[in-house]
């Protein structure tokens, strides 16, 4: 083999090994939480190796002072860099609203609420390019999804201008992401 082909192979062995995320099961080199249709996952690792932006506390209308459930919201290293620089969200940047259920109850510190069970996922994915027209899921430079706990690989999304844009319409300006709930993207520390 000569050199430049050799190396050729390398790359190519370099870049499909990128398409694999830590989960291990692969996608296109677009992201790997993505398969060449569109179809999005919640990737596995988001809890142990991505970033946490910042959690939304829903108060409860049954226990005085409680929360009902938190929203934590998650994105990969390097997003709140490449935003702070670029003042918007880089290609291929996903956030993952986690939801979950809580409990309350009298601690040390007080009356105080705490996250318990997942009960599912919100996940939106950047695409700059407008990849994958035609797909109900994609559109207005993010990719849509929502999933229930018992299936993170399989949104049960259908349509996201009727699911989600609704409720995103007060952050439009914001490029759909509600960011003043997630002060590291502002705040230099
Ligand atoms: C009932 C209104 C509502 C609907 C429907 C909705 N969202 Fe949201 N979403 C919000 C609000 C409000 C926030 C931030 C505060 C919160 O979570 O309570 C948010 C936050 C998010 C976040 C965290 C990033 C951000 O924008 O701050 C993601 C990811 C997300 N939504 C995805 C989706 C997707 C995907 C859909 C459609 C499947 C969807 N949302 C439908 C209201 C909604």
């Amino acid at each position: 083999m000569n050199k430049p082909k050799a190396l050729s192979v390398i790359i190519s062995v370099v870049v499909a090994l990128a398409a694999f995320d830590a989960d291990g099961s692969g996608s296109n080199v677009f992201s790997p939480y993505v398969n060449e249709a569109g179809k999005i996952r919640v990737p596995k690792n988001y809890r142990t190796g991505w970033t946490f932006l910042g959690t939304w506390s829903i108060a409860s209308d049954k226990v005085e002072g409680g929360a009902a459930g938190f929203h934590n919201v998650y994105t990969q290293p390097g997003t709140i860099e490449a935003y702070r620089k670029a003042g918007k969200f880089p290609d291929g940047a996903v956030l993952v609203k986690e939801l979950l259920k809580t409990k309350t109850g009298p601690l040390t510190t007080g009356k105080v609420s705490w996250g318990d069970e997942v009960e599912g996922w919100f996940v939106m994915v950047k695409d700059n390019q407008g990849r994958f027209k035609g797909n109900p899921l994609w559109g207005d430079g993010w990719g849509w999804a929502l999933f229930k706990a018992d299936n993170p690989m399989e949104t049960v999304t259908t349509d996201y201008k009727a699911e989600c844009l609704p409720c995103h319409l007060p952050v439009q300006q914001n490029d759909w992401v509600y960011t003043y709930g997630y002060p590291a993207l502002k705040t230099k520390r």
